[in-house]
Parts: C-alpha cells; sequence; structure tokens
C-alpha cells in the first residue's frame, strides 16, 4: 500500500506493509535519532512528534499516518546546529550514554508548544515516559526547565 504524509516539513510518499511500525520506516532511512529501544510503547526512546503530541514510534503502524505531520530531532539539529534545548543539555551535563535524549528533547519539544506557564511538575510529567538509566533526571530537569523558561521569554518579548 501507499501513504502519504509529512516528514520533517518534507511531503512524503511511501510504499509500506500495513505492519510496518514508524520506528522501523524512521531507521530505514536513516533517521537514527529515533532509538530502537524496547520496541513495546515503554521506554520512549523511539518518541517523535506525531500532529505536535510526542508519541511512540514503535507503536504506530504506518497506514494509520496518512495526512499527518511526523516531526524527528532530525528536523531540529544538523551535524553543524544544535537547538537551544540541545545545547542547554549539553551544558548541564544532562547527557551520559545519551540514548534516552532525542525522546527526552522530543517530548519536551511537545510541552513547550502546548503550556506557555511551565513549572517542574510539567517537566517531570513530560519526562514520564522517557526512561534514563543513566541521569536520575535531576540534571535533563534542571536543563529543560531553563532552556524552556528562557524560550518562553523570547517568545513574550517578541
Ligand atoms: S522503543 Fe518505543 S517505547 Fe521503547
Ligand atoms: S543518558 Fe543514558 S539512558 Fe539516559
Amino acid at each position: 500500500m501507499i501513504i502519504q504524509f509529512e516528514l520533517n516539513d518534507q511531503l512524503v510518499q511511501v510504499e509500506t506493509q500495513p505492519g510496518t511500525t514508524l520506528l522501523e520506516y524512521l531507521r530505514s532511512i536513516e533517521l537514527y535519532s529515533v532509538k530502537h529501544g524496547c520496541d513495546h510503547g515503554e521506554c520512549g526512546a523511539c518518541t517523535v512528534l506525531l500532529n505536535q503530541k510526542a508519541v511512540n514510534a514503535c507503536l504506530l503502524l504506518m497506514p494509520t499516518l496518512e495526512g499527518k505531520k511526523v516531526e524527528t530531532l532530525e528536523k531540529f539539529s544538523t551535524h553543524q546546529h544544535i537547538n537551544s534545548m540541545q545545547e542547554t543539555f549539553l551544558k548541564a551535563g544532562a547527557v551520559q550514554c545519551g540514548f534516552c535524549t532525542p525522546g527526552m528533547l522530543l517530548s519536551l519539544e511537545a510541552l513547550d508548544r502546548e503550556k506557555l506557564d511551565l513549572n517542574e511538575d510539567d517537566v517531570r510529567d513530560a519526562l514520564n515516559g522517557n526512561l534514563c538509566r543513566c541521569t536520575g533526571y535531576v540534571k535533563p530537569v534542571e536543563a529543560a526547565l531553563k532552556a524552556l523558561k528562557e524560550n518562553k521569554g523570547k517568545e513574550v518579548q517578541s
């Protein structure tokens, strides 16, 4: 079957099998920020944005994407450029092995789009589905709060 959807601001037409997951597809086209973790919707390593919401790509079958909008971390960064949240994570030492980091960054991007006033509970809720085996969450939460507040400040000024 052939489906059409938006991927990182590009309209794509894909021939796919009904049982192929979005995670399998994204990794087959080398979007390796989307990690293959548990494959059961439990670790959040495969988090992407689907119509602005953070979801697990391992649970999404390709036919359900028809007409929808998918974003991965590749949209926000290249080898030459990283976004402000990534920069803050790096400076704060919020990344250790990094396996969970792309998923966390997308969960936080969804939160940033959804809410104007943010506090620590919002950040912790947003990261609820992103399992991290290394950091203990203290540094990621600190970094996220700092970057989100700075972003909101810029939005208010502009
Ligand atoms: S790989 Fe999708 S939630 Fe773990
Ligand atoms: S930094 Fe290693 S799993 Fe989170």
